[in-house]
């Protein structure tokens, strides 16, 4: 008991492949299924990939730099590593992992709920002729405002509950057990899922025309800022940057770990699988439009439809095996969720047993009865609305303001040359002094831009046309409550002190 209640080693991973696999697990999300094919394809198909891959060089790639290797050095969760910098910032570390533990999972786990019901509902294709009714009527039975919220829907409710015991009984396990183990089943399962799915996508009719809408460039969609913006917010979602997430997966890396080559392989890897799902999405979006005789266009929808509508329809049009076409489609939805979502608990657990040495069983089963119990406004009928306005917040303006105020902290205040400096002492590939000025200047301003864009733009007219009032009351006041949580619990005493080695490593040190 006294072990774990002062723990003298800081859990380890066992095996390099086992932090790797962790770690792209956390970045591969639901978000490269849905949201990346529809990006692609909404700002102007293959010409898309030319900011993605230069949001993905330029921001990308040097802030996973940053993340692993501010995790590794001071060996902390992002509070811990954070205060080790400087004790006035402690409160920003705390931040990142409240909206992400106290926001962004809270709805990411209900839409995990949804692919788990249709993962069910594809064994008898349930979603019958008109799968866009089936979605809004019956399953969610939305309401009109997202001040009607109406009941909770019990289908989403029960596995909102599978999805919360799994992500316990993950981190409660810990490091090695839980999620190293973990995913090592979900990484290889997931892609080998995948591999079939676009394989037998790209085979069928009319999927070459859906290709070509995907990939064909439109240079002219270049010219909007809008599409550089939804980039690089997509590069932090996907990457699971500026989530506190890859500085604790790093902090229980060895001492001598090749960090450049793990960052950027992570990186590579979450964009390669992008790339793959976009294929399989719009092969079957293209044998739709086929089917229907219609231009993709119009059997095109925004992420969440795209989903659970449009793939549904698809997949009921399918010549061969359509339920089983479904099942593979949704449990790779699950599965990349499920990666995703434990990496979110273990960052927040992560910062609390460094700053209040609480037991990890303890602090998991009551992060993972909060989660459950939060999350469940989010399966009401007017659910979706909330997931809509809250995920915009925290995207468009946590994430990318706490990305600004992580390289002030860090590449100015901390000064990014020691970083740089510490990690070519150890790491084959080494880094050149332009990674300085990117994480100094390049990244910052990119980001200050994408927020002044955001900002003019909301103000100008209210996100997706919501009153105005749901955006202050919902919208902004998660963004800040979430923020004067961090501020009290950064208020808090230490456990220890946060520049005294927390949880030596067991190996190196
Ligand atoms: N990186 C995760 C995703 O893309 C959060 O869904």
């Amino acid at each position: 008991m006294e072990k774990d209640v002062l723990p003298r080693h800081r859990p380890q991973w066992k095996t390099h492949v086992g932090f790797l696999l962790a770690a792209i697990g956390s970045a591969i999300g639901l978000g490269n299924i849905w949201r990346f094919p529809y990006l692609c394809y909404k700002n102007g198909g293959g010409a898309f990939l030319i900011p993605y891959v230069l949001a993905l060089l330029i921001v990308g790639i040097p802030f996973m730099i940053l993340e692993i290797s501010l995790g590794h050095k001071m060996r902390g969760s992002a509070p811990a590593s954070f205060a080790k910098v400087d004790t006035r910032w402690e409160w920003l570390g705390w931040w990142q992992i409240i909206f992400v533990m106290f926001g962004v999972v809270l709805y990411y786990s209900v839409v995990i709920a949804w692919c788990f019901n249709y993962l069910f509902f594809s064994f008898g294709l349930e979603w019958g002729a008109d799968p866009n009714k089936f979605f809004f009527n019956e399953f969610l039975m939305i309401t009109t405002s997202p001040f009607e919220i109406g009941n909770v829907r019990s289908p989403v409710l029960f596995f909102l509950g599978v999805v919360w015991f799994l992500n316990w009984l993950i981190v409660f396990r810990g490091v090695e057990k839980g999620l190293e183990r973990a995913n090592k089943l979900f990484m290889p399962l997931l892609f080998v899922l995948m591999l079939v799915l676009v394989g037998c996508s790209m085979k069928l009719p009319g999927a070459f025309q859906g290709l070509s809408v995907y990939l064909m460039p439109d240079f002219e969609k270049l010219k909007d800022v809008r599409v550089w913006i939804d980039a690089v917010v997509q590069i932090f979602f996907t990457l699971s940057i500026g989530f506190g997430i890859m500085i604790a997966y790093a902090s229980y890396l060895p001492k001598k770990s090749q960090i450049v080559k793990d960052a950027v392989t992570i990186c590579v890897v979450n964009s390669c699988f992008s790339l793959i799902a976009g294929l399989g999405v719009f092969s079957v979006v293209g044998y739709m439009a086929y089917k229907l005789s219609l231009p993709i266009d119009q059997v095109v929808d925004k992420s969440i439809g795209l989903a659970f509508v449009v793939f549904p329809k698809a997949i009921g049009m399918l010549p061969a095996f359509p339920k089983l076409f479904g099942v593979l489609f949704f449990s790779c939805l699950v599965i990349a969720g499920l990666s995703s979502s434990i990496s979110i608990l273990e960052a927040f657990t992560s910062g609390i047993i460094d700053k209040f040495h609480y037991p990890r069983k303890a602090v998991v089963s009551v992060l993972a009865i909060a989660g459950f119990m939060g999350s469940i406004m989010f399966t009401t009928q007017g659910g979706l609305f909330w997931i809509d306005i809250v995920d915009h917040f925290l995207t468009q303006y946590g994430l990318v303001l706490g990305g600004i105020l992580e390289c002030i902290l860090i590449a100015w205040i901390y000064r990014a040359y020691k970083l740089r400096e510490y990690m070519n002492k150890f790491c084959l590939w080494r880094l050149p002094s332009l990674w300085d000025y990117t994480v100094k200047l390049i990244i910052p301003v990119a980001l200050a831009v994408i927020l002044i864009n955001s900002l003019i733009k909301e103000l100008a007219s209210p996100y997706e046309g919501y009153p105005w009032l749901a955006i202050v009351l919902i919208g902004r006041d998660w963004v800040i409550f979430t923020l004067f949580f961090a501020v009290i619990v950064a208020a808090r005493q230490w456990g220890r002190q946060p520049d005294e080695p927390i949880e030596g490593l067991k190996i190196d040190d």
